[in-house]
């Protein structure tokens, strides 16, 4: 019966659904560079897929194995003595929970927004779209430029007017597909200050601007095909899309990155190879006054500043710290969430062609953060619709000290 159905779909052109049925998340504590170097070598395996990367000895490594592999890797663990624990015991099942729930829900009324389910694409250009037609003085709608497979990109300028030039914050989130609570982050934001006057303040010294979804192709693949789809969906020889993330070219393919297509990392066959990364380098670099740029992931509560690749620090690393610490300490405040703060090489590990070293290098922006919001645990990147409410109100509060701190400290000279 279900053979059939499957046939049937296949026969209409629908991509069967990926499954991650009996697929386990496991958390591993490494203890030698032996151990380390065997984690690795399973990196490239497509039966391995790690959800953390592998670091120094000592740090917890997340990783989904299927399940053909999890008795030799069970094996392993146990002969070395590895210490691990299971996270997830049926990827599927987490994934199969959040279908259930989003089919549960009424659909939104187109324009209409709500924090207690992810937003399909269509429903994110939607809001976009009402709030610039109920909010002319304050919202400008403006074409980002079209995915790969022609959705349309909408940013929205957030700004309280008056004639003077004010320092700009570019927001963007959702370059990584299965990564859904940053795109809800990003709407939140637009939300409250847009449509909650009590943050008024928020937009008086400095413009927004915010981009929600940057990987639409992705995240849609990620609704319909494959939960944990992270790349774009541009095609491949052997395996489609690339890590946009990787793609920009600044010290593009020197570290963290990889050249096979199939990899979760793979860098593209050139830099700027992908047509979502070509956007946000013509944006940054056409668009006056953008003097902080905020890239939104999941997940691992990190506040992490350049260099991300390699281990350098920019001329301004303890401003930036600094300002990661208030920006720590405004979350925490709302429930105890905390953040680890840093740069990119030296809290998580050294990735080249990301967006925030494109935003400092390539646009000469000097105050960027890419942010790790929560998710992990027994859920990893399939944080529950009932969570996002917490996480997109703390971390609110954040983007309230970055607003605040912009504004005085980046002044635009009219
Ligand atoms: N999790 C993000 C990624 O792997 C972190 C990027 C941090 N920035 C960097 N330049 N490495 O893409
Ligand atoms: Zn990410």
């Amino acid at each position: 019966m279900r053979a059939t159905v499957l046939v049937a779909l296949a026969l209409l052109g629908f991509a069967a659904g990926v499954s991650y049925d009996g697929y386990k998340v496991y958390k591993v504590v490494p203890k030698t560079e032996i151990e380390n170097v065997y984690l690795n070598s399973l990196a490239s395996s497509a039966d391995f897929d790690f959800w953390s990367t592998i670091n120094k000895v000592g740090n917890p490594v997340t990783v989904m194995a299927s399940p053909k592999v999890q008795r030799m890797f069970e094996d392993y663990l146990k002969t070395n003595n590895l210490e691990y624990n299971v996270e997830i015991e049926n990827v599927e099942s987490t994934i199969e929970a959040e279908r259930q729930y989003h089919r549960s829900k009424e659909a939104l009324k187109s324009g209409r927004i709500s924090f207690d389910q992810y937003l399909r694409h269509d429903q994110i250009n939607a809001y976009l779209d009402q709030l610039a037609k109920d909010y002319p003085d304050t919202v400008t709608l403006e074409s980002f430029g079209q995915s790969y497979e022609k959705r349309q990109m909408n940013l929205v300028r957030i700004s309280s007017g008056s004639s003077s030039s004010k320092p700009v914050i570019f927001v963007d989130a959702g370059i990584h597909a299965r990564e859904w609570i940053a795109p809800a982050t990003a709407l939140y934001l637009i939300n409250q200050l847009v449509e909650n006057p009590a943050n008024s303040d928020l937009i008086r010294d400095v413009d927004w601007i915010i981009l929600p979804c940057l990987n639409p192709d992705g995240y849609e693949y990620s609704w319909n095909s494959d939960r944990l789809w992270r790349k774009t969906v541009s095609p491949g020889s052997l395996c489609n899309g690339c890590d946009a993330n990787r793609n920009f070219d600044f010290h593009w393919m020197e570290a963290g990155a990889s050249s096979w297509e199939c990899s979760e990392t793979y860098a593209g066959k050139q830099a700027f190879s992908e047509v979502e990364a070509r956007h946000l380098r013509d944006y940054l670099a056409k668009t006056a006054n953008i003097k902080a740029y905020l890239t939104l992931h999941s997940y691992g509560q990190y506040l992490l500043y350049p260099w991300g690749y390699g281990n350098v620090l920019p001329d301004n690393w303890r401003e930036l710290d600094d300002l990661g610490h208030q920006v720590d300490n405004a979350i925490r405040a709302v429930s105890g969430t905390r953040y680890t703060i840093g740069s990119s090489t030296q809290v998580l590990y050294a990735a080249a062609g990301a967006s925030d070293d494109w935003a400092m290098g390539g646009a000469g922006i000097d105050i960027v953060y890419t942010i790790e919001l929560p998710g992990g645990g027994v859920y990893g990147f399939d944080l529950p619709a009932s969570r996002i409410q917490g996480v997109v109100v703390e971390t609110f509060e954040g983007f309230k000290v970055y607003a605040d701190y912009v504004a005085k400290n980046r002044k635009i000279d009219n």
